[in-house]
């Protein structure tokens, strides 16, 4: 059996004990494509083994690489790359929804291919969880409980923004752990008159707001300038959490999570199930759906 694996997309803490957890059963039959669908397209593929090493296993970031690959999209270098696929029994492939569209794609095309949610974001559908979700939760969390001591010390606000793309599964558990003052996750919830009150609110009493906002939306330099003219003084600080919420050191859980993923690859492997992405429901189990 040769077992192609690959990271595609922004890397995710967890990626490694999924990759390690997957060589550990296949050994010399596990191969990687370096730098995600980009090294499939090259046909830079080398043998795991060549790669992998206990020591990292537990640790954040990606040893076989990822990377964001949007010329796979044109059929040029997709016909490259599914040449390079059809040479293993299996590909797969870790990534957040639009990883999930490469897999997808292949399997149309005749790859045996297996997708695992892998990306900060919690954004592939049909899944609870994504492996990288919860340790970018917990770096949000540790960013804000580390600044918000200086914060009120100098009787000032501030506006913490955390990653996520598009998608507000982040800011929201965040927000709900550290019970901030104001969430901005969306343009809608952008009320600069709401955020204005709630500041001044906590001002009185000598307190100070903690907003937690979702990147993607307005730059949070740019809102804090707005609301420090409405204030009229320089009360509004702001905080980007951004890539400490991918490189932070994985959390127990995320651990636990990305094994269960490989344990359930490594039993579609064994019996032969294809074409299907492994998702999470609510109680932390593992379910296997077909691409939609
Ligand atoms: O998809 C994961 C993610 O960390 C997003 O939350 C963020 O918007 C994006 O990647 C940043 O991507 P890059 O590191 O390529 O700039």
């Amino acid at each position: 059996m040769k077992i192609l694996v690959l990271c595609s997309g922004g890397d995710a803490p967890g990626m490694n004990k999924f990759v390690w957890s997957l060589y550990k059963k296949f050994k010399k039959e596990t191969f990687y494509a370096y730098s995600g669908f980009s090294g499939l397209v090259k046909g830079q593929i080398f043998p795991l083994r060549n790669i992998v090493e206990r020591k990292s296993k537990n640790c954040a970031g990606i040893v076989i690489k990822s990377s964001r690959c949007p010329e796979f999209k044109e059929e040029k270098f997709f016909k490259l790359g599914l040449a390079n696929a059809k040479k293993f029994d299996v590909v797969v492939i870790l990534g957040g929804n639009g990883s999930e569209k490469g897999a997808k794609a292949l399997f149309e095309n005749g790859v045996n291919t297996i997708f695992v949610p892998a990306t900060i974001d919690n954004d592939v559908e049909e899944s609870s969880y994504s492996i990288g979700f919860d340790t970018a939760v917990k770096e949000g969390i540790y960013a804000i409980k580390n600044t918000m001591p200086s914060i009120y010390s100098m009787n000032n606000s501030c506006l913490f923004e955390v990653m996520g793309r598009k998608h507000d599964a982040i800011c929201q558990e965040v927000a709900k752990a550290v019970q901030a003052d104001y969430v901005i996750c969306n343009k809608e919830s952008l009320d600069y008159e709401k955020i204005k009150d709630v500041i001044l609110k906590k001002l009185v009493r000598s307190d100070s707001a903690c907003v937690v906002v979702r990147e993607n939306i307005v730059e949070v330099e740019k809102i804090a300038e707005k609301l420090n003219l409405m204030l009229g003084a320089d009360i509004v600080k702001t905080q980007v959490v951004g890539r400490t919420q991918r490189g932070g050191e994985p959390t127990a859980r995320e651990l636990k999570l990305a094994k269960c993923f490989a344990k359930e690859t490594v039993r579609l492997i064994k019996t032969k199930v294809f074409g299907v992405r492994i998702l999470m429901n609510d109680k932390d189990e593992t379910i296997v759906k077909e691409f939609i």
